[in-house]
């Protein structure tokens, strides 16, 4: 399998890396900055270095890309790899906004190339064994989830509205959205209401934010959301359950069942590293990357695929028009 990649800063050395882990033949790589990209193909051995996407699609002899680039690139990027049937693994957020995010969507459809967003919890050890450990919490009822930097934030063009289409709720606040769409079983949002604002810093996009998101199963979730804050409830993708039976916790990772002592997780059944040693490891992009792989050789729908980058998409932008209406707003 030969691997491309769009991009060559911080969270495309963490997909090469997993590349190499998963054997994969590293060919090319393409960024407008040429000093980023040569340091990038010298240390992963690429030689096909391309200023921009046309050259490289031109050219040829690639199977899957991974995109990895400021946001507002992620649709054109991965479209036109897509129509000439490229597999694509395209970062979170999958785009600006719901009208792009479809058109990737539509493109794989048309073209049968695989179409995968990188909502990496979906992959980690403790979200899937908090999913495992769902029966015992009963029907849940609400959910608080948290996507927080605390005293520090992106810079560049993740602070840039035309490049970011939206600050730390769409950088941070999605990681949160989507771990609990995913513990949830991929509900569909049916209401969203949202405050955001920037306070911490002079830049266009919002670096505090709280969304409240009533889903079609009954349940609601609180997210919060920020840049450069100066407490967090949790680190990133921390998420609490509520469940009719008992309470379920990401990060620290542990039930409460009602009337029982605490549950903790039990390493030796779990066969987990935990406690966890880092909270982002390397382990677990790798292990997102091979589900991709896996998604393409035996022609099965990635889950996270389009239709979840979708729904993510959808409640970020139903939260930017709530914050900045001041009502609920529905979604179709
Ligand atoms: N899932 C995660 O854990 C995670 C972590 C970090 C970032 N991300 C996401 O990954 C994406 C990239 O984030 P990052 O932190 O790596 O950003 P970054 O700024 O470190 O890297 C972006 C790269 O894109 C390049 N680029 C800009 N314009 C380009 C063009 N026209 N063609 C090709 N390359 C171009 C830049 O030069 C840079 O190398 C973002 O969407 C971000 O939200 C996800």
């Amino acid at each position: 399998m030969k691997i491309a990649f769009a991009g060559t800063g911080y969270i495309n050395k963490v997909h090469a890396r997993s590349a190499q882990v998963c054997g994969l033949e590293l060919v090319a790589v393409v960024n407008h900055k040429a000093e980023s990209m040569v340091a990038f193909g010298k240390e992963f051995g690429i030689a096909r270095q391309y200023k921009d996407m046309e050259s490289m699609l031109k050219d040829g002899h690639i199977d899957a890309l991974v995109v990895s680039t400021p946001n507002y690139l992620h649709s054109p990027q991965t479209i036109a790899a897509l129509n000439a049937g490229i597999h694509v693994m395209v970062e979170k957020p999958m785009a600006m906004n719901t009208t792009e995010a479809e058109k990737m969507y539509k493109a794989s459809e048309r073209t049968g190339a695989t179409l995968m967003v990188a909502h990496c919890w979906r992959f980690d050890q403790d979200v899937l064994w908090l999913k495992s450990q769902l029966e015992k919490l009963g029907k849940i009822i609400r959910t608080k989830g948290i996507g927080v930097h605390t005293h520090w934030g992106p810079s560049g063009w993740f602070t840039k509205k035309e490049y970011a289409g939206g600050g730390a709720m769409a950088d941070m606040g999605i990681h949160a959205l989507d771990t609990v769409r995913f513990l949830l079983g991929d509900p569909k949002p049916i209401s969203v209401y949202a405050k955001m604002g920037t306070y911490y810093k002079d830049f266009d996009v919002d670096d505090t934010g709280i969304i409240i998101v009533e889903w079609d199963n009954g349940a609601t979730s609180f997210i919060e959301s920020g840049w450069w804050q100066p407490h967090a409830d949790g680190p990133e993708a921390a998420t609490q359950l509520y469940g009719t039976e008992g309470f379920g916790q990401l990060f620290p990772t542990r039930l409460e069942i009602l009337n029982k002592k605490e549950e903790k997780v039990d390493i030796t059944e779990s066969g987990f590293e935990f406690p966890r040693q880092e909270h982002c490891p390397q382990s677990l992009y790798d292990t997102q990357l091979k589900y991709f792989i896996k998604c393409i050789e035996t022609n099965q729908a990635p889950n996270p695929g389009g239709l979840e980058g979708i729904a993510n998409m959808k409640v970020i932008d139903a939260a930017y028009e709530s914050s900045h209406t001041g009502k609920a707003v529905d979604i179709k």
